[in-house]
């Protein structure tokens, strides 16, 4: 239960910089946005006032359109700013682009980069809340959250349940905000993949680590499959896409010979047939669709609590 109402921090730069309660209120408060949300009249006043940039200098789909509707039912007004469509490509640099934003009365920025550490370069020079929508390989926190509040509304918590992150750790922002997270939650957390796709330090954070499909499908409660990140690949980490599906692609064959049922998650976008198949994604099993309804109000929960702190 979150004891007062205030988040610790202004930003949401990652997940290591927020404390359990701080996770514990954007829960609670995305539960009342989850009923908004689901309502007739899925609007509120809450950031009336408030102008909101998204700056994307990365592809996404579920990302921009999850903060962009966010803002949108919480009545903010909304700027969408595309790297490619803009005078980056003329050779301003980041805080240039950033700070001529703000000049014209913008009070949030929520930015995707594909350089680790942007969203903080950005925090310690303006003055704007500031929300990381994925950074290169570092963090997805807001990822992480929706993950972590779709676990606790399918499984009614999060404390002690064992969460295995399947597939290319590496690479992945989403694993590192993911084992902060459920970390600070109390789940237990495995990753599994191909020895090429683990970090040799992941160990220090605490995770548990095999390569063995069936071992952590039997052991976990949720799978969390990430797709193989080969546009950070700049060499091979494993022969061919085959035989990654052969030996660590989750099918219907494996999830049925459990002798209990697990749920299954995914960030997107899947590359179904690689990392996962058709029949697990679609199944009774998988709640990869309530993590994308859910992270709209995960995002209205981070935004209004955000620009609470202003
Ligand atoms: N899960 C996720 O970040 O998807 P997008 O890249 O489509 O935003």
């Amino acid at each position: 239960m979150a004891a007062t109402t205030q988040i610790s921090t202004r930003h949401l730069l990652g997940i290591k910089d927020l404390t359990p309660h701080d996770i514990h209120l954007i829960f609670e408060t995305a539960d009342q946005f989850l009923d908004v949300i689901n309502r007739p009249i899925k609007k509120v006043p809450s950031l009336r006032d408030i102008t909101i940039v998204n700056l994307f200098f990365e592809n996404s789909t579920r990302t921009r359109i999850s903060f962009e509707l966010a803002e949108k039912r919480l009545s903010a007004d909304v700027l969408n700013f595309s790297a490619s469509a803009s005078s980056v490509t003329k050779g301003e640099t980041l805080l240039d682009t950033v700070n001529n934003i703000l000049a014209m009365k913008v009070d949030m920025v929520v930015m995707r980069h594909p350089a680790p550490g942007a969203p903080y370069f950005l925090a310690n020079r303006i003055n704007a809340n500031i929300v990381n929508a994925g950074d290169g390989t570092h963090e997805h926190p807001t990822q992480a959250l929706l993950d972590a509040f779709s676990i606790r509304r399918k499984l009614g918590d999060v404390v002690g349940k064992k969460v295995c992150i399947f597939g290319d750790i590496t690479h992945s922002r989403v694993a590192l905000s993911n084992i902060y997270c459920l970390q600070k939650l109390g789940a237990k957390v495995r990753v599994c993949g191909p020895p090429t796709l683990i970090p040799k330090y992941i160990d220090t954070l605490g995770v548990e680590v095999s390569h063995d499909v069936r071992d952590s499908l039997n052991w976990c409660d949720v799978a969390n499959i990430l797709r193989i990140q080969l546009e950070r690949q700049d060499i091979k980490f494993f022969p061919s896409m085959r035989e990654y599906s052969q030996y660590f692609g989750i099918n219907k064959k494996l999830v049925d010979s459990l002798d209990k049922e697990i749920v299954i998650m995914h960030p997107g976008p899947i590359n179904r047939g690689v990392e996962i198949t058709s029949d697990v994604a679609d199944s009774k099993h998988s709640i990869i669709l309530d993590q994308v309804e859910n992270g709209v109000a995960v995002r209205m929960a981070v935004l209004y609590l955000l620009a609470a702190r202003k």
